[in-house]
């Protein structure tokens, strides 16, 4: 009855079983997983949010495939302020980074057809690519006082129908932006081999700190040379994941890009999925970007300093180093078995994580924890998950 590109497992895990069966009973739980900023008490400027969805302009319809001028030139000005200058005619708007990919894939790949993606990363990809009916190799980050890309595994993992080279700036959960010389080496390798390059920005503006190693936005570095896709939308930039608003900018050969532009426009018409209310207000929205952007920075840092502090006090785990995002990533040195750890602190501690193998992570032995919670919630629970390890 249905078609074989849908059958994932289904049956729920074991740690939302017990996550579930904990909230029936009606005992608390302290979500270190959550990642929806609209839940961790942010104080967003709701009447700016919410006045420009007023507007009478949104009484009509106007559909446009790559979206409102006004939104695009709104982005344009974004890329500006990060030394980039991009052509609001090489930007086309969709409903959510998530849908951006999958316009990508339909444009870049055949069924059947391959694209790289870092390990450990962002859990979708595999649906993205299963709904898609492309194929996804992984290439390699690598951990030594700091993550880095494994250039040799990206080659390693190169194939006829590899049509695409996925780079997550900063990764989640690692946090780790690409470096320039990653980049030298791996645009060099894309425009051999004739790959487009996909580069997920979503979590630009969150870095920790600033370092001029790191590899800014795709759009900023002029690149003539291999046809390269910039995503971000409002979910991560504003923390308004209820928006629906996302974007890709398109840069490199000038008559790829064309072409490229031509045909995401038909994709885009055929479903035209960005509502007019969320266009018309974008523009209005941009100009929160520090209101919002600066909250979520700076209680991901403190959350981030406390939890280094407290791991670096006890024996049996530490914390990886990152650069920026939302994540941090806690490894366990005492050969604990990771999910069974993960779903005694839900048992015992009434406390939720991440184990790594959600973000396939070559090995076992790692925790990976949101920094978006309030400070008392994850002040509280970093205190349980670490009593457990034994260090109260
Ligand atoms: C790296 C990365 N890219 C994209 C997304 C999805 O963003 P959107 O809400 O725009 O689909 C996420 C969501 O967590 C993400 O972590």
């Amino acid at each position: 009855m249905f078609a074989s590109r849908t059958n994932w497992p289904t049956a729920v895990n074991e740690l939302t079983r017990r996550v579930r069966e904990r909230r029936e009973r009606g005992l608390p739980i302290l979500d270190l997983t959550e990642s929806n900023p609209t839940r961790c008490a942010f104080e967003y400027p709701g009447e700016a949010i919410l006045a420009p969805l007023l507007s009478p302009e949104n009484l009509r319809y106007e559909p446009s495939p790559r979206g409102a001028r006004a939104a695009r030139e709104a982005i344009a000005g974004y890329y500006a302020e990060h030394g980039a200058s991009v052509d609001p005619e090489h930007i086309l708007l969709t409903a959510s980074t998530s849908e951006a990919y999958a316009f990508l894939f339909r444009l870049l790949a055949d069924p059947g057809d391959r694209l790289l993606v870092p390990r450990p990363s962002y859990p979708l990809f595999g649906f993205l690519a299963d709904l898609n009916d492309v194929r996804i190799d992984t290439y390699r980050l690598v951990y030594h006082e700091g993550w880095r890309i494994d250039v040799e595994s990206v080659r390693g993992a190169l194939q006829p129908t590899t049509r695409a080279l996925i780079l997550v700036n900063p990764n989640n959960p690692t946090g780790s932006f690409v470096k320039r010389c990653e980049w030298e080496l791996l645009r060099t390798f894309c425009a051999e081999h004739h790959l487009a390059v996909i580069s997920d920005e979503v979590f630009l503006d969150y870095a920790y700190a600033k370092d001029s190693e790191r590899l800014g936005t795709l759009l900023r570095e002029g690149e003539d040379e291999v046809l390269t896709f910039v995503l971000s939308g409002v979910s991560k930039l504003l923390g308004l994941p209820q928006m629906k608003l996302a974007w890709i900018a398109v840069t490199g050969p000038k008559a790829l890009v064309h072409e490229a532009l031509l045909r995401l426009e038909i994709i885009s018409d055929t479903y035209l999925s960005v509502s007019t209310p969320a266009q018309q207000a974008l523009p209005h929205w941009m100009m929160l970007r520090e209101t919002i952007g600066r909250q979520i920075r700076e209680r991901v840092k403190a959350n981030w300093e406390y939890l280094r502090e407290s791991v670096a006090r006890i024996e049996g785990c530490r914390c990886l180093e990152a650069e920026g995002g939302w994540y941090a990533i806690v490894q366990l040195l005492d050969a604990r078995d990771e999910e069974a750890f993960a779903l005694e602190l839900v048992e015992q501690e009434g406390v939720l994580v991440h184990p790594g193998y959600f973000f396939e992570f070559e090995e076992e032995g790692y925790l990976v924890l949101s920094l978006l919670p309030p400070p008392e919630v994850f002040q509280e629970g970093v205190r349980r998950i670490l009593r457990r390890m034994g260090g109260e």
